[in-house]
Parts: C-alpha cells; sequence; structure tokens
C-alpha cells in the first residue's frame, strides 16, 4: 500500500485518543460547557488527566482561575449537543439551555456534572507548569461517577473536520495489569 503526504495540520484527527467530553466550568455562579477532545490520562490512582484548554475560549478563564471543571462523557446519542457546545460561547449564550442539558451539583467543585452524560469526573488542577507554553492544564481526579446501567456506552471520538467515530465492539483479552 502507497502512502500519501498528508498536510500537518490534519495529523491530530489520526490520534485523536479518547472520547470527546464536555467540560463544564463554573465562575461568579454562572456555569459554562465546552466540548474538549485533547485530553490525556497521565496517571492511574490518584488519576491524572492532562487538557489543552485554548486561551481563546471563555472556558479558559474559568478554569484558570476557579482551578476546577467536571469532564463529563458524552454518548453518540449526544453529538449534535456535543458540536452545538463546541462551535457556541459562554460568552454568548447559556449553553445548558440553549442545548437541553441539565446541570445536577457535583461534590467536590463548583462546576456541575452534566446529567445527560454517562460519566463526570470531578477535577482539580493539580499542575500549571506547561499552561503558558502549552495551554496544558494538569488535573487530579477528585470523583467519578458513573450509569452502571450503560455497560458498553458508545462515545464519540473527534477525527476532525466535524468528523467523528463511534465507539465499537469490545474484545476482551487475558491482562494481568491493569
Ligand atoms: C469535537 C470538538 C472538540 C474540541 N476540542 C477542544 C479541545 O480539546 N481544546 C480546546 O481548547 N477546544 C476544543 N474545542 C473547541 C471548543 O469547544 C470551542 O472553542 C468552544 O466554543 C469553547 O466554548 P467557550 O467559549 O464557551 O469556552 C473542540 C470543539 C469540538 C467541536
Amino acid at each position: 500500500m502507497k502512502k500519501s503526504e498528508l498536510p500537518l495540520s490534519r495529523v491530530y484527527g489520526l490520534l485523536e485518543p479518547g472520547p470527546v467530553v464536555l467540560m463544564t466550568t463554573a465562575r461568579g455562579g454562572r456555569a459554562n460547557i465546552m466540548a474538549l477532545s485533547w485530553h490525556t490520562v497521565m496517571e492511574f490512582e490518584p488519576p491524572l488527566v492532562g487538557c489543552v484548554v485554548s486561551g481563546r475560549n471563555y472556558s479558559y478563564d474559568a478554569l484558570e482561575t476557579t482551578k476546577e471543571c467536571v469532564l463529563n462523557i458524552p454518548t453518540a446519542d449526544m453529538a449534535e449537543k456535543v458540536v452545538g457546545c463546541g462551535n457556541t460561547s459562554g460568552r454568548d449564550i447559556d449553553k445548558f439551555q440553549a442545548f437541553g442539558l441539565t446541570a445536577e451539583p457535583a461534590s467536590t467543585v463548583s462546576a456541575p456534572l452534566i446529567a445527560e452524560c454517562f460519566a463526570s469526573l470531578e477535577c482539580k488542577v493539580v499542575d500549571t507548569q506547561l499552561v503558558a507554553g502549552y495551554n496544558f492544564f494538569v488535573m487530579e481526579v477528585q470523583k467519578a461517577w458513573v450509569t452502571p446501567s450503560k455497560k458498553t456506552p458508545k462515545t464519540l471520538h473527534h477525527l476532525g473536520r466535524g468528523r467523528f467515530m463511534v465507539a465499537g465492539r469490545v474484545i476482551e483479552l487475558a491482562s494481568e495489569k491493569k
């Protein structure tokens, strides 16, 4: 199979790792949501997650100031709401109202959980060393919530330019490790 060159601006679409998440923040009593796919797991326990949040986003200031957020994991049936949250700004609209999403209080952070998402991770920013250079926030998950009835949730994975892959078949192989 012969390969052809891919523009460097499209490389990220090949490496998109985990599911698109909806990051909630809250500042001054006002909650907001943004779509986020540039995240990576950094440690098992306590779980550390690194996220790239552009300084152009309204969410950036809230995250930088409060050092708290919730990473909510949506399923594919929520795709239009996810794209909506990724193409509008909390500067202009209330995204909970605009996209019919329900805020529920978290237990360790001021940002809310999104009820419609099958999982929610309450996070606190624990390291900002790479924020100035890369907008990379290191967060520690304080509390994790899942919906036990959703055994194999169909998550959304961003391939770039409005294309998404929906999580598919699960296969299990013997493993002694985590
Ligand atoms: C699928 C998807 C994934 C995105 N991933 C990221 C991301 O990882 N980091 C980021 O800074 N913006 C990302 N964005 C863009 C933000 O979600 C977008 O700029 C949003 O409007 C910010 O909202 P805010 O101004 O209310 O914070 C993504 C958008 C989409 C649609």
